[in-house]
């Protein structure tokens, strides 16, 4: 393992070896669509393989539905709910939620073993966040079900039908949560897609609502990539899209709803902005870039990829967050020490790559941490670029990577004007001792999601959502409970 420059003792200890086991977890070879609450053979009779991005191996081969497929989804999610999910009180429909919640939590260990496997993250990550608040979501989805008229007093709050959900491969079993939690607890009924990478917890997510015995076709769940995405989207007797993933993506999806009467939330890009003033405790401030940025492998919407530190604490700041970088343990996702997984695809890595060499073309410093890495899989160091301006690329766009790039300034209206001059706005860091200057800073920032003395914090009782290319509509909380009614 390699030494910091900058420190005198090793930065990384010698640790064993900590697998989390895997001899518990229950995969099939093939999975098929899980439609009507049956498991059917895809209509175009192609599979296609998921593979580990951390060993490249193949882990199951996955059916891709065709449009046809997604026709026999909208079907049976549309009779499911004429006939039944609208029919029941919502007091039992919170009841099945409560319930899918609760097997969540008892398969808890299966599902973050498996979202490792079939998506690079480390186990720390699916074990602590991911599956926990993918629970959590349903647990407060479920509370709502029957308090609807007191989340909306003086109105009527209606289902809209039939939803159509497409979700990334960065947050799969989370992602769903967020999506099919509201839907149920609003009363509508679902037809989701799993990224093309990761369709596997969606699948054992189909398993929990087979033995929560969720009337068939309430939830409906296809696999599959953009055309699969694209006959959802296109789909006649869908009442509402919620999207979450490239802001390319997200625009076509705008465009194909135009003149429709479907609702839709779009859930994009991001280039957030962490800001550290002088004043900010420093040693948590770095705690809390490394988590911005490292977390998830980057792959984050909200991910604080550009810092932006105040001047007189510029060298400081950058040599605690050197150091830190070069303590992080890259490698083995399943290792419970480990601090960065795969990324998640060759394509991504691929992506990933090409800004990495757009950084260096344009001038910047770059760093990076110094670990050996594994042979096969995908993997990126940690990389922090310095030399950077507003105009950069590495800037401007969304990387989706372990990437950095860092700037500075002096006043606060500077930095303001400078964390806003971005396509987007879905979020944002500050770290300060003082209160006005966060309350300063909040006001001003065109961000969604506004972190204070933390970063990459999800609750599910907090709303999620951005401005400008970042999308709009809002999940979580209340506000997420919105865009499935009409009211
Ligand atoms: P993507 O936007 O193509 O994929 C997201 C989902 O949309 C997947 O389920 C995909 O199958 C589906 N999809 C693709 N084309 C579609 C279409 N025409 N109609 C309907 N659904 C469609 O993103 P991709 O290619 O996986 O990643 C590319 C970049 O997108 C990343 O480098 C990153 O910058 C960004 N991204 C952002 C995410 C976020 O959380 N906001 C998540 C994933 C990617
Ligand atoms: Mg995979």
């Amino acid at each position: 393992m390699g030494k910091s420059p900058t420190l005198e003792f090793d930065s990384k200890w010698d640790l064993s070896p900590a697998p989390e086991s895997t001899g518990h977890i229950n995969l099939k070879d093939q999975y098929d669509l899980f439609i009507g609450g049956k498991w059917v053979k895809p209509s175009s009779k192609k599979y296609f393989d998921t593979i580990n991005p951390a060993t490249e191996k193949v882990i199951a081969k996955v059916a891709e539905a065709n449009e046809k497929d997604v026709n026999r989804a909208v079907q049976s999610a549309r009779k499911a709910y004429n006939e039944v999910w609208s029919k029941l009180s919502a007091g039992e429909r919170g009841k099945y939620i409560y319930r899918i919640a609760r097997l969540i939590q008892e398969r808890a260990r299966e599902f973050s073993v498996i979202e490792t496997m079939d998506g690079g993250k480390v186990i720390r990550e699916s074990r602590d966040v991911d599956v926990p608040l993918a629970a959590a979501h349903f647990f407060y989805y479920a509370g709502w079900a029957d308090k609807l008229k007191y989340a909306f007093p003086n109105r009527n709050p209606q289902p809209l039908g039939v939803a159509g959900q497409i979700i990334p491969w960065n947050f799969p079993l989370l992602m769903a949560a967020w999506k099919i939690a509201p839907a149920l607890a609003t009363g509508n009924t679902v037809v989701i897609k799993s990224a093309e990478t990761t369709p596997l917890t969606l699948y054992k997510l189909a398993e929990v609502i087979e033995s929560a015995g969720l009337p068939p076709g309430v939830v409906n769940i296809v696999s599959g990539a953009g055309e699969t995405g694209a006959a959802i989207v296109n789909h006649r007797d869908v009442n509402k899209i919620a999207f979450t993933g490239s802001t390319g993506v997200g625009k076509i999806i705008q465009r194909a709803v135009v003149g429709t009467n479907k609702k839709t939330t779009l859930e994009l890009g991001g280039k957030a902005a962490n800001i550290v003033f002088e004043d900010a405790p420093l040693d948590q401030a770095v705690e809390g870039i490394i988590n911005g940025i490292y977390f998830n492998q980057g792959h984050v919407c909200c991910a604080g990829s550009r810092l932006f530190i105040q001047e007189s604490v510029k060298d400081i700041v950058l040599r605690k967050l050197q150091d830190r970088m070069e303590s992080l343990i890259v490698g083995d996702p399943m290792d419970k020490n480990t601090d960065i997984g795969a990324i998640n695809s060759k394509e991504q890595l691929g992506i990933i790559k090409k800004y990495i060499e757009v950084g260096k073309k344009e001038g910047a410093t770059m760093y990076q941490n110094t670990c050996d890495l594994p042979k096969k899989g995908y993997w990126c160091r940690p990389t922090l670029f310095t030399n950077v301006s507003q105009s950069s690329r590495i800037v401007q766009e969304e990387i989706f990577g372990p990437v950095l790039a860092v700037q500075t300034f002096r006043t606060i209206d500077e930095v303001i004007s400078k964390a806003n001059n971005s396509p987007y706005g879905l979020s944002a860091g500050v770290w300060t001792d003082k209160g006005s200057k966060i309350f300063n800073l909040t006001s001003q920032m065109k961000a969604g999601i506004v972190w204070a003395n933390s970063y990459n914090k999800f609750d599910p009782t907090s709303p999620f959502g951005g401005y400008k290319e970042s999308g709009f509509g809002r999940e979580g909380g209340l506000h997420g409970l919105k865009p499935y009614l009409n009211l």
